[in-house]
């Protein structure tokens, strides 16, 4: 085992940092004895499972994916060009942070600006030097933006308004020299969880982070990109399960609770009754209304 140094660079809704212990104690023991060569995972987002099991186990090849382009781009750009990028970064944290209140605000509106006037021009096929400074873009919006979220509106422009954190940490060297190191043996993809599928295999052990089923009308936060993510789709998931169950690999799921609202709600206990189904406690960190931060619980599916 290696040191764990390794965590998401980005804050990401959804992110999984309070789960990490109720994970660990699932893990198959496969993975344990070294019996699990790839670790797959569909729905990556910020990465707090993915940094902390690839820099905890020594998998060959990992495979992350996420259908948002923007962090397709900032796993590459870590992964392969992180000095450019420490650099970039630099620069933006010294303009930011020589600054006082109000002349801050107005140039975090620059970057957005930017941020959103360019996206079409990105040509998402061929690594290019202009990836390094939108991802520095992202990473600075991310840690001066209000609540450091990452939300887009229905045209896809990142539409956060500035933060109120008096000194934040734009650059942290340390921590992107890590994930690099990290994301090594990893290929990036984006795009739909299915296109996972080719990758799975009885070597694999994959964790599935799909989009939390609303838990009622005002909590539906699934504002990742601009594609919804119904109860088709996770029907649809569902079946997706059970085909890579087929493959032999060991599977790890989690999503929000129907019961934490509504007792009778089986849906997801109906989708997966072939499996196992545990649920533990989790402190939801994003709601609209701060009174409802509390504790409620989390589903985590496994096949083993
Ligand atoms: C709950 S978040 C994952 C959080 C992650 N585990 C973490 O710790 O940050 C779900 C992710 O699924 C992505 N997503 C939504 N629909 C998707 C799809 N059809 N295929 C792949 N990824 C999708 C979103 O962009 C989002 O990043």
């Amino acid at each position: 085992m290696r040191e764990v140094r390794s965590k998401p660079f980005l804050k990401w809704a959804g992110g999984k940092k309070q789960l990490l212990d109720a994970f660990e104690s699932r893990i198959p023991m496969e993975l344990r004895e070294g019996g699990l060569s790839t670790y797959i995972e569909p729905f990556v987002g910020g990465g707090a499972v993915y940094f902390y099991l690839n820099s905890t186990f020594n998998f060959k090849s990992c495979h992350i994916f996420d259908i948002n382009e923007e962090l397709f781009l900032a796993y590459t750009v870590v992964r392969d060009d992180v000095d450019s990028l420490v650099n970039h970064l630099e620069e933006l944290s010294v303009k930011f942070l020589s600054r006082d209140e109000s002349s801050r605000k107005e140039f975090f509106y620059e970057v957005r600006d930017e941020f959103n006037q360019t996206k079409a021009e990105v040509n998402l096929n061929r690594f290019e030097p202009s990836w390094t400074s939108r991802v520095a873009n992202l990473i600075f919006l991310n840690r001066t933006c209000f609540n450091g979220l990452f939300r887009v509106n229905s045209k896809g422009q990142f539409n956060v308004p500035f933060g109120r954190n008096k000194n934040p940490k734009i650059l942290n060297a340390e921590l992107l020299y890590a994930d690099s190191g990290v994301l090594q043996n990893t290929e990036v993809h984006r795009g739909d969880f299915a296109l996972s599928a080719p990758y799975i295999s009885d070597e694999s052990f994959v964790y599935l982070d799909p989009p939390y089923r609303p838990l009622n009308q005002t909590s539906s936060f699934t504002g990742y990109s601009m594609d919804g993510f119904g109860d088709d789709e996770q029907r649809r998931l569902a079946r997706f399960f059970s085909e890579c169950d087929r493959t032999g690999a060991k599977l790890m799921l989690s999503n929000s609770d129907p019961k934490n609202t509504d007792l009778n709600d089986d849906f997801f206990d109906t989708l997966y009754s072939e499996f196992r189904i545990e649920r533990v406690p989790a402190r939801r960190m994003i709601n609209c209304d701060h009174t409802k931060r509390g504790e409620i619980n989390e589903i985590i599916v496994t096949n083993y």
